[in-house]
């Protein structure tokens, strides 16, 4: 149990640069990325008791990949949301994918697949499981901007009297523990491409040099054990 660690986000990367050390196809990364992923969120739920796993699986800006790789991962993910479906049901985790599911780039398989996930465990509480999915943070601020502009247009918001809460009310995360507590890039990079950047206002980072496809319960219980011994403060003062 980690107390204090209510949402941890991760940057899962590295999958190519693991299959080009062993000379295999970038696929081959993704697909051992993606078997990945459920040993991860498992200790997170279960060793760990933490409330809200966030995976950053596709970026706005992974549209700029080889249309091939693209429509790997798409497939990947399908297949791991489909044969994942009733572990989240058992464990009662919500999945909620943030992103712009509607764009037409999206397979129609990919897409349905997700939205059944979603409808099948919306009444899920114990845990959320957050996809980020064709998910962009400057897009996210953008978009919840204008649902609050068109809100005050309409003269049901008064533009003066908008709050944090109504802001987060509008973003992807709805609001719903919004804060990220800690968030990990895997890989060796050492910056947040555009993710969650209205959530990590005071997440604590961590960077490892792990690929996303070697980081198992072992890396996560590393990661874990440094957050433990940060000091957040929170603009306070704490001995
Ligand atoms: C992360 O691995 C997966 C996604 C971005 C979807 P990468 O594919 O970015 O792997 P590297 O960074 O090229 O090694
Ligand atoms: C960020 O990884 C996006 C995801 C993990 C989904 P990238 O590998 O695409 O990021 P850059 O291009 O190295 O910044
Ligand atoms: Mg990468």
């Amino acid at each position: 149990m980690s107390e204090n660690l209510r949402h941890i986000a991760f940057i899962m990367d590295g999958n190519g640069r693991w299959a080009k050390k062993r000379l295999l196809p970038r696929s081959m990364g993704h697909r051992a990325g993606v078997k990945r992923i459920k040993e991860v969120i498992t200790a997170c739920f279960e060793e760990y008791g933490i409330h809200t796993v966030s995976l950053y699986c596709f970026s706005t800006e992974n549209w700029n990949r080889p249309q091939d790789e693209v429509k790997t991962l798409f497939r990947l993910l399908k297949t791991f949301f489909e044969e994942e479906i009733e572990y989240f049901r058992k464990k009662d985790v919500r999945i909620n994918v943030l992103g712009f599911l509607e764009d037409e780039r999206i397979p129609e398989d990919t897409r349905g697949t997700i939205v059944k996930a979603m409808a099948e465990t919306k009444e899920c509480q114990s845990h959320v499981f957050n996809v980020l999915f064709n998910y962009g943070g400057r897009q996210e601020i953008l978009s919840a901007a204008k649902s609050l502009a068109r809100k005050a247009k309409e003269g049901v918001l008064d533009p003066d009297s908008i709050t944090e809460k109504d802001f987060e009310a509008a973003l992807f995360t709805h609001g719903e523990d919004c804060n990220v507590d800690l968030l990990v890039r895997t890989s060796g990079e050492e910056r947040l491409s555009n993710c969650l950047l209205y959530q990590i206002a005071y997440a604590e980072f961590l960077f490892t040099d792990t690929y996303w496809p070697d980081f198992d319960r072992k890396e996560l219980a590393k990661c874990i054990d440094i957050y433990n011994h940060r000091n957040r403060r929170f603009g306070a003062i704490k001995e």
